[in-house]
Parts: structure tokens; sequence; C-alpha cells
């Protein structure tokens, strides 16, 4: 999703404004631009659609310069993908803007300010932001000031950036439901919207929280809240990885990724998981306390995360005794729920910015959830800013839009919060130990996984010229399979669809031909033997399936059925130990058929828009 970097400096910012947005370009864009302030007050601007790289070389050719400016990708929401729609927009070739988010009362301003005599230049709802602080400025001399009022008029999401032709001196900000970062430098200072962009330049940043809006400048960063007044807020020494953006060897970020799981699992764990159990407050200051009265668990996600939930439902009921709900973050928002007593609000967000789950984390704070916890890979970013409890999955910057790390810390952490969250309610202690004992194993186990690459990369090539799938799970392997229907889908746009397997005849059966193939996730688990009828049921009309299968399980391949071997492993972990072939088949099924495996079409790596 779009992407902003800013700075104010002595020195030239063009290249620290392009390193930005390539840094920003794995979260997905379909054009780019950037605009820059000398210090005499020469304003220019270039954009391109597409990559930045054609941006870059677009601008090496005119020689820019610049000590303040401000660079952008978006991804388009109001207007198609044109350069006339690209940021950074001009109002009266002064003030210049970039913008995350969507103005929803965007064709009202629009009508206001036409009446007021603005030509827009763009379909954007961006534009709207240029002419409403230009008009502003009609009343005041400062930017800040102008910034202030206007946002006042703006209905909707925004992290927006501001440049005056008049002032070359500062840049403006202000942050609304999209994320925000000051970078702070010496004598020079930066703005973004991950601070993934601003590594390079500096590893001290302020977080901006709701309603805030700042006036940046060289030397001085000044922040106000939402209701004006000057507020100081705190300065964090980030110890993301400078390189998190490096492919470190391999072909893809994502296969960069899917290898690094038994690492950062194993870093997950650590200091959290003991030899019998769990350090205290493991899920944040005082969730110890917290989950002796939790009586029942809501979950609420999108995407990949919402497959952890569905996951973590089946560990919770069976293990930790502790009810649970699981619901797709855009529904729940827009629905009326019950909430039961004594209820825990759990939202899982890789990026913790996804709007429809950072909007069912404050609806939920209405409704009177007792507690709210957030699972989530970003430090300081908004969902752990605004729950109760925040856990951190610890697996390093995910820069892959499909999201594969990201997934398997979130399920080692709900393993760890079934244990927490049993030892309140009652768990055996044969379970608790089986948990512990699984998760120990747990690193180990999937670098013994992903040593059957060869495997998959053959079962990659029969697949790829086919058009549907069907993937097949029961029990808590039933979200893992409609995981492995979303990698497919997501990265090489096969269409996949998961269903439990019991569920086959009553529909999906009738779907069954050679022409689509049937990928099967079979732990040898007590629910094997049931798995296997549905596998006969496949056969019986003529379907081809690909099992992937305990080493132990009593499958034999042959013309119809080929038997993938999954390292045998304890049950807790299974659901985490075969998500990593499937990842690697929808891997290697996207390489051949040469999709963009990291930034595939039409998606985002952060969904900050509705
Ligand atoms: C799929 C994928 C998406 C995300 C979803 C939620 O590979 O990455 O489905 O899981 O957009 O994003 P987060 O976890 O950042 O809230």
């Amino acid at each position: 999703m779009c992407g902003i970097v800013g700075a104010v400096a002595e020195r030239n910012v063009v290249e620290i404004l392009l390193e930005g947005l390539q840094r920003l370009e794995y979260r997905g864009y379909d054009s780019a631009g950037v605009a820059l302030l000398t210090r005499d007050g020469e304003l220019t601007r270039m954009r391109r659609t597409g990559k930045v790289k054609e941006l870059a070389d677009a601008i090496s050719t005119e020689e820019a310069l610049g000590s303040t400016g401000i660079a952008h990708t978006r991804w388009a929401t109001h207007g198609g993908v044109t350069e006339a729609n690209a940021h950074p927009h001009f109002s009266s070739d002064r003030i210049a803007v970039v913008h995350n988010g969507i103005i929803e009362n965007y064709e009202t301003l629009r009508a206001d300010l036409t009446e007021k005599g603005y030509t827009f230049t763009s379909d954007t709802d961006t534009e709207t932001i240029a002419h409403t602080i230009n008009e502003a400025m009609k009343t005041t001399d400062s930017l800040l000031t102008a910034v202030q009022e206007s946002v006042k008029t703006f209905h909707g999401a925004y992290g927006t950036v501001i440049m005056d032709k008049a002032d070359p001196s500062r840049v403006v900000v202000a942050r609304s439901g999209s994320p925000l970062v000051i970078g702070l430098g010496l004598g020079e200072n930066f703005i973004a919207s991950d601070q993934l962009a601003l590594l390079p330049v500096t590893r001290r940043f302020i977080f901006l929280e709701e309603g805030d809006v700042a006036e940046i400048t060289r030397r001085k960063v000044s922040i106000f809240d939402k209701d004006g007044n000057a507020v100081t807020r705190e300065i964090i020494e980030s110890n993301v990885e400078h390189d998190a953006g490096d492919k470190g060897g391999y072909r893809h970020y994502m296969l960069k990724e899917i290898h690094e799981q038994p690492v950062v699992v194993r870093n997950a764990l650590q200091h959290r998981l003991t030899d019998t159990g769990l350090a205290a407050d493991v899920f944040g200051k005082g969730a110890d306390a917290i989950f002796e009265n939790v009586k029942h668990v809501q979950i609420v996600a999108c995407g990949t995360s919402y497959h952890a939930g569905m996951t973590a439902r089946y560990w919770l009921e069976q293990y930790a005794n502790v009810s649970c709900n699981v619901e797709i973050a855009s529904e729940f928002r827009y629905r009326k729920s019950v909430v039961y007593p004594n209820s825990l609000l759990i939202t899982i967000s890789q990026s913790g910015e996804t709007a429809d789950t950072l909007a069912a984390l404050r609806l939920a704070k209405e409704l009177g959830y007792m507690a709210s916890l957030t699972i989530c890979n970003v430090p300081g970013s908004s969902l752990v800013r605004e729950s109760d409890l925040a856990y951190m999955t610890r697996a390093g910057a995910e820069i892959g839009v499909a999201s594969t790390k990201a997934f398997t810390t979130q399920l080692t952490a709900f393993l760890m919060l079934t244990l927490a969250l049993g030892k309140q309610n009652g768990m055996s202690d044969e379970d608790a130990s089986s948990i512990v004992s699984a998760l120990h194993s747990l690193p180990a186990k999937l670098e013994e996984t992903l040593a059957i690459t060869q495997g998959i990369e053959d079962l990659a090539e029969e697949f790829a010229d086919k058009n549907h799938s069907l993937f097949l799970g029961r029990g808590d392997q039933y979200p893992i399979a409609m995981e492995g229907a979303l990698k497919l889908k997501e990265i090489s746009y096969i269409h996949a669809e998961a269903y439990a397997s019991g569920e086959l005849k009553h529909g999906p059966l009738a779907l069954i031909d050679d022409e689509m193939p049937v990928i099967v996730v079979a732990p040898n688990n007590e629910l094997l033997e049931k798995l296997k009828s549905n596998v006969e049921e496949v056969r019986a009309r003529g379907g081809i399936m690909y099992v992937f299968a305990d080493k132990k399980a009593p499958f034999s391949g042959d013309s119809t059925m080929r038997v993938i071997s999954v390292p045998t492993c304890e049950a807790p972990i299974a659901p985490i130990v075969y998500t990593i072939p499937l990842q690697l088949l929808s891997y290697y099924v996207a390489l051949i058929k040469g999709t963009d495996v990291d930034q595939p079409r039409n998606l985002a790596k952060s969904v900050t828009v509705e």
C-alpha cells in the first residue's frame, strides 16, 4: 500500500527519498513521485507510473536538487494509475502534499473548492488536501496552523506530509488512521510511513499518535495532539536490522523468509519458553493477572493472520478449555456482536496497521471486553500502542507480500497462549508437558521439513498448468489448508479453495476431475482414518491427489496419488510444520509461472485502508 518519505536537511535529500521509496516497494504500489524544494524556494516535481526505478532514472537525468522534499509510492484507490494521479499533488504550484489513506468526504470538499475557484488536475481524494490547505493559508502565515485547521474538515484516514514553497525550512505532517514515524537525525529530520524507509539515515524514531500534527525543521520537531496541545512523544531507539531489505542470497524475499522460519521461531521462544512451561508475563506486563479471569477469547484478524486465529481456536478449546470465537475484522467491525463475560479480545497482525483490524480493536473497547491483547510483528505499530497487552512475534521485517514467517510465529505465540490460559483453566499436566516438549522441538522440526524442497519442486512442475485446485484438511489442519490455498492464489494466481474434508460430499465433490488437483494435508493424528475415507471419495471420482502425509502414515502413492512425506512431529505443532510444504509449493508454482512472487499483482503488504 502507499508509502511516504520526507526529509528536511542541509544536504540534497533526493537520494535519501529515493532509497526510502525503494525500501517501501515491498508494500505494493503502482506509481511513484517526489517533490523537492531548494533553500531558494524552487519547487520541482517528478512522477512516474510503474517502479521506483523508473522515477529514479528520470530524476538522475534531470539533476534534481532539494534540501527539503517529500516522496510517495501510490497504490491507486481514487483515480486510475496515471502520472496525473501520482503524488505529490500541488495546489497553485505552492503547496505540495503526499498522502496515505482515504479522505472519505472528498467529493463534498472537491465541490466546495471548485466553487472557490480551484482547478483539479487529478481524480484523487488527495488533491483536496492540497487545495484545502492552500485555502487555509489565506488567513494565516503558518503552515502548521493551516494544516491544524484543515484536518478538522477531513473525514477518513490520513497520514500526510505537506510542504510550502514559501517556506523551505519545514514540513508539516498529520496522522489520523495511517501511520507516520518521525526519524531524528543530526541537524536533519525525516518522516516516513514505515521506519524501514529511514533506517539508512537514523535509528531514533518518534511514532506519531492518532490526531497528532507535527512541524519538522532541520533542528526541531514540535508535536501537537488532536486538541492542539504541545505534547512530547517518546523517542524509540530501533533495533530493526538495517539490512532487513536484503535478499541474503535468495532469489526472492519470500524464499528467504520461508527459510528464516526455524531461526525466527527459535527467537520467538527464547526467554519465553522454559524447560517446564512459560516465563512470567510472556504476553505483556500484567498479562498473567488478567489471564486469571479470562473465560472466553474473541479473535479478530484479516487474511493469513485470520488463519492463525482459526488454528488457535482448535488449540484453545482442545487444550486450554477456553471457549473461542474467531472473526474476520471487516465483518466484526460492522455487525452487532454479543460480548461474553470475561472475554479477552485478541487481534493478530503482521503489520499492526491493518485498517479493519485496528477499527475492530477500537470498536471492542466500546463494547466492554475485559482487556485487549495484540499478537503483532511490528513494534510501535498502531495495534501495539492501542492494545492493553502486546506480544511481539519477533519474525523480523517481512518484505514478501505473501505472509510466511509472520504466520508461523503467530502460531507459535498461540501455542504459548494456550499454555498460559490453560494453566488458569484446568489444562491437564499431560497436555501442558506435551505442548512444552513440542514447542522445544519446533525449530529443529521446521529445519527438517524445509529439507523436503526437492520433492515439492517436482510437484510444482505438474501443478503449474492447472487453473483450479482444492485444498483439504481436518481439525486444526483445516485452517492450514485455507492458508495453503490463500498462498497459492496470491502468488501463482491459480484459483484455490480450501474445504474441511468432511464437507466434500456436501458439494465440492462435484468439481473433481483430473484437471482439478486436490492437495491433502494428512498428519498422523486421530482424524487420519476419516481423512483416508475422504481421499477414497476423491480417488473414486477420478481426482488427482497430492498428499502431504506423515512419514509413518500408511499412504502409498500410485498414478492418481502422489505422497510427499513430511517429518513426524508431535501433534500440537503439526499445523506449523505442515504450513512449510504448502508455502514451498506456492513458491515453486509461482516461480514456474513467472509471476512477481514478492509483489503479486493487485496486492499490498500493509492494508491501511478499508
Ligand atoms: C497473505 C497476507 C494477507 C495479510 C492480511 C493481514 O499472505 O499477507 O492476507 O495476512 O492483509 O495483514 P496483517 O497481518 O498485517 O494485519
